[in-house]
């Protein structure tokens, strides 16, 4: 047995780098165990950056080939150079991941490289070397959920990993699942001058959202070129040299079809990863989807061992990950570490993007919560207008009888940085009033957000 630590976590992504940094900052001796060749996770490597990259390169190419001329800015010859693309991507995702390795040894986290295994509570096998430490931490993340009769080939039938990662563009993309990952990296394709056809079982997109943000979405992305099977269930899928053939079946019953397509990006959901780390052996128990189950402290049922991120229940988000792992990092110090789950923004980074926090009116109205709601089109903005960027709105909720911001929902330009001022907002409790008083400059963005706040009271000025 090695040197013992007073921390042992399990997986680099952004729940077990933030909480090894945090652990070190507070003086503990921090391992963290990844078996990637770099750190940085799902998020790092496969997931928020090389699609972040993606999405600011094909919007790139799309602005200057649609949106320039209107400017008065004429550009010939636009074409594309995916491979460069591609090579950006990878840039961007190195220069973050050796970021992290910095981080590391500025901190000096030991990187035990390797699969990790808990054999007891305190124990860590990592290549057959047994470490001890006094708290072991799980934060191995998740996976991309499998579907019934599709096999993932990541050529033909793609996860998000192979989505990122087309060496040509797709005549037709064919998109399983509505979600954030089927609209981001299907924006990517449609973009870049592929057919995206979005097959989703609900008569919804993005569901959990706002309904009146998802339908003004799903208009949104159907003019600029998506089209939406809805209500529709995918039986089957066979993939052959050519292409992928699509068996799917209206959820309300009917016909069974098919549907052709060069690509086929299963995208229906992600799961907690947690193979071969001998959680069973040592009896650490899981809720009924597979998620660790921890209490309000990430502790699990077996002392000494804690779980943070996308392998216990929330949103499998970045940042909620990684506020997991400072709460517990401060925790195992002696500390007060504490998350706000009421106040998580979650964003989609399509154009425009959509940016989301709090409470929806399906919620309020669930939980029988009387509410106000102040909306205010980016139409009226003259920022946007100027930007020509006018799809969308903001819209607030408030407690009727109290003003209190319970929800905020944005569907516009940089709607995931307008966002932000609105989470601080409800962090410090503040009601629609508090925003509607605060100096905003003009000309911004921002101004929409004040507007709305303001048209909570029924009082915006520019509409
Ligand atoms: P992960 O990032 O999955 O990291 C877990 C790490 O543990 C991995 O590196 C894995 O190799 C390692 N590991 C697993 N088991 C072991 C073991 N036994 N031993 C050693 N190492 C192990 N979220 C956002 O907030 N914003 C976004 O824009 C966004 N975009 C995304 C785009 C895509 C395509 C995908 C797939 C996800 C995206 N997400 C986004 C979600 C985000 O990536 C996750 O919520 C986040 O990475 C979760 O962090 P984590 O640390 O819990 O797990
Ligand atoms: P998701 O949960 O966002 O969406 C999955 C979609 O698939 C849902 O609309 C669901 O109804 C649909 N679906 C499920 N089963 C289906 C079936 N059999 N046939 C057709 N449709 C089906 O999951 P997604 O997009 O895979 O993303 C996984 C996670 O990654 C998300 O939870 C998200 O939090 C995270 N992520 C976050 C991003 C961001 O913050 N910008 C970007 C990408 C991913």
């Amino acid at each position: 047995m090695s040197e013992p630590f007073d921390v042992i976590i399990i997986g680099a992504g952004p729940a077990g780098y933030v909480c090894a940094i945090r652990a070190a900052q507070l003086g503990l001796r921090v391992a963290c165990v990844e078996k990637r060749e770099t750190l940085g996770g799902t998020c790092l490597n496969v997931g928020c950056i090389p699609s972040k990259a993606l999405l600011q390169s094909s919007e790139e190419y799309e602005h200057t080939r649609l949106a320039l001329a209107d400017h008065g800015v004429i550009v010939d010859g636009v074409r594309l150079d995916l491979a460069r693309m591609q090579a950006r991507k990878a840039e961007v995702v190195e220069a973050n991941t050796k970021g992290i390795e910095f981080l590391f040894r500025k901190h000096k986290i030991t990187w035990l490289k390797g699969a990790g295994r808990i054999v007891a509570p305190g124990q860590v096998d990592v290549g057959g070397t047994v470490h001890a430490a006094r708290h072991v931490v799980i934060a191995t993340g998740s996976e991309s959920s499998p579907l019934a009769g599709v096999t993932v080939d990541e050529q033909r039938i793609v996860s998000s990993t192979g989505a990122l990662t087309l060496d040509r563009v797709p005549d037709h993309l064919v998109v399983i699942g509505a979600g954030v990952i089927g609209l981001e990296l299907g924006s990517v394709w449609r973009r870049l001058g592929c057919k995206v056809t979005v097959v989703e079982y609900l008569d919804r997109i993005v569901p959990g959202m706002d309904n009146e943000l998802a339908r003004h979405f799903q208009r949104i992305l159907t003019k600029q070129g998506m089209t939406f099977r809805l209500g529709c269930k995918v039986t089957g899928a066979t993939a052959s040299d050519t292409g992928v053939t699509l068996a799917m079946e209206p959820v309300k019953g009917g016909p069974e079809e098919e549907l052709s397509a060069d690509i086929v990006l299963l995208s229906v959901g992600r799961r907690p990863y947690l193979d071969g780390l001998g959680l069973d052996a040592i009896g650490v128990a899981l809720d009924e989807r597979g998620r660790i189950r921890t209490d309000s402290h990430y502790a699990t049922n077996i002392p000494g061992i804690h779980a943070i991120g996308d392998a216990i229940a929330g949103p499998m988000l970045a940042h909620k990950a990684e506020d997991e792992g400072v709460a517990l990092a401060e925790r195992l110090a002696g500390k007060a570490g504490h998350v706000n789950y009421g106040v998580i923004p979650g964003v989609i980074y399509t154009w425009p993007e959509v940016a989301t926090l709090g409470e929806t009116e399906e919620s309020l109205k669930a939980a029988g919560i009387a509410y106000d709601v102040g909306k205010f089109p980016f139409t009226a903005n003259g920022r946007a207008r100027a930007m020509g960027a006018v799809d969308g709105f903001v819209k607030l909720l408030a407690d009727r009888a109290t003003d209190r911001l319970l929800g905020a929902h944005i569907v516009g330009p940089d709607a995931g940085g307008l966002i932000a001022e609105l989470a601080t907002a409800m962090e410090f409790g503040a009601s629609a009033e508090d925003v509607a008083r605060v100096c905003h400059a003009h000309p911004t963005l921002s101004e929409a957000v004040r507007e709305a706040a303001l048209a909570v009271g029924g009082r915006p000025l520019h509409i």
